[in-house]
């Protein structure tokens, strides 16, 4: 185990009375406390948590979220985030002026849709669920299978997949975006000093620059930065069963994953269809690695998992145990790190979710085509 882990195990163990059977391993599960009989005196309280020590911990394990996700190559600017939103939620750059990025990431339903798959063009829906947008850009890579290195790239492909928003090329893609009067003055002021600035590519560093400011601190950051009350015991407990039993082998860094690939089945293999990032690479080695994600606003992303297959987080949770870490996690463990999750719950900001009002169209934006 290693060491750094030792003093919170040992913490989590005193303070929440689980001493009992826990292996050096430090990833065995406790056993559920058995019932009292009515005869044998109370059990002894329990410690109180050393929110100070617990503290101390987490931060080193969890390094607070900057206020956005830089990116040298593209620099967030305010302007650059004026037409980001806007062209997020245009459902103009699709064939059939029905889908949006916000169709499929609602920024008022941290960043998803809440459906397993998601309908894009004519209904079409792909294999995997959408995962939110909320703090994805701090991740090592983009999608499930890391096939883009970064948002900008990514915010290139649903535009033209055809099961998406299914524009037939990024040319038709500028004939919308410059028949719309609105836009051009936009791109430039967004990029100064281009000849050409109303490009694919600019089109998709403003998306991308926007999704660099989805940010979403939550009550988990306010604990770590000093309020004892912001946490209750429970989701303190959860805390360091998330930390005991292994969760953070992965889930790590202050988005709590986004950090690496991982193999879904490590311990235990896993039912699935999807050969995962061997899709992005064509290594074998690669089957069934997913990239790890990000457990900020977990409890609200549901359904879960790469296929959206989970809708009970109680479930995702159990599974993680037996799968990525070979324990049958007890249900108290499960119920704890559930409230624990719930914390990771954050609040976007206002002023990026509000609907925009969008430019309107001109006489030769092209109609929209259902075909
Ligand atoms: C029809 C639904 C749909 C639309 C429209 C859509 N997406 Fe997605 N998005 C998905 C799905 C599904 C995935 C995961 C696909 C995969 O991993 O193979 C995804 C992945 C992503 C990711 C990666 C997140 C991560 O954690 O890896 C980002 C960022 C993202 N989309 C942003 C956008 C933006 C920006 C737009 C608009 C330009 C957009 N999406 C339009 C469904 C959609
Ligand atoms: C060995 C690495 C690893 C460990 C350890 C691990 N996870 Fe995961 N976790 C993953 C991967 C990979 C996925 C993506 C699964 C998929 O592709 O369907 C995931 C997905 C999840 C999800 C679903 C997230 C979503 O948006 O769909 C939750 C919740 C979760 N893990 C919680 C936990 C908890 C709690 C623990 C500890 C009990 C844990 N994980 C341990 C790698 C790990």
């Amino acid at each position: 185990m290693p060491r750094r882990l030792t003093f919170v195990l040992s913490i989590a163990m005193v303070a929440t009375g689980l001493l009992a059977g826990c292996g050096d391993s430090g990833t065995k599960p406790a056993p559920e406390p058995s019932p009292t009989p009515e005869a044998s005196p109370p059990p002894p309280e329990p410690p109180a948590l050393d929110r100070a020590a617990l503290r101390t911990r987490g931060k080193a394990l969890f390094p607070a979220l900057p206020d956005e996700a830089t990116n040298p190559a593209n620099p967030v600017t305010e302007e650059k985030i004026v037409l980001g939103r806007l062209l997020y939620y245009d459902t103009r750059l699709s064939k059939n002026h029905d889908i949006a990025c916000n169709s499929c990431h609602q920024l008022d339903r941290f960043g998803v849709d809440g459906e397993p798959t998601s309908p894009g063009h004519k209904g079409q829906r792909g294999g995997r669920n959408s995962p939110t947008v909320y703090n994805a850009a701090f991740h090592v890579a983009q999608f499930w299978d890391g096939r883009a290195p970064d948002v900008e790239a990514q915010a290139k492909g649903p535009v033209l997949n055809p099961i998406e928003m299914a524009m037939p090329d990024e040319a038709s893609v500028l004939v919308v975006l410059n028949s719309i009067s609105g836009y051009p003055p936009l791109f430039a002021a967004a990029f100064p000093g281009e000849q050409d600035p109303v490009s694919y590519d600019n089109m998709a560093r403003a998306i991308g620059a926007f999704e660099r400011r989805l940010v979403t601190p939550s009550r988990f950051d306010t604990f770590l930065d000093g309020r004892d009350d912001a946490l209750s015991d429970r989701e303190l407990a959860g805390l360091e069963t998330f930390v005991s039993v292994g969760c953070i082998q992965c889930h790590a860094g202050g988005a709590l994953g986004g950090g690496s690939f991982q193999k879904l089945g490590r311990n235990v293999p896993y039912p699935t269809e999807d050969k995962g990032r061997e899709e992005a690479t064509g290594d074998e080695a690669d089957r069934y690695f997913f990239k790890v994600p990000s457990l900020r606003n977990v409890a609200k992303t549901g359904p879960w998992f790469h296929d959206g297959s989970i809708t009970v987080l109680a479930d995702a949770i159990r599974l993680m145990g037996k799968h990525q870490l070979g324990v049958d996690l007890t249900r108290r463990q499960i119920s704890d790190i559930a409230a624990f999750l719930g914390t990771l719950t954050g609040e976007p900001d206002a002023s990026l979710v509000a609907v925009p009002e969008l430019p309107a169209s001109g006489p030769d934006t092209p109609a929209p085509d259902p075909s």
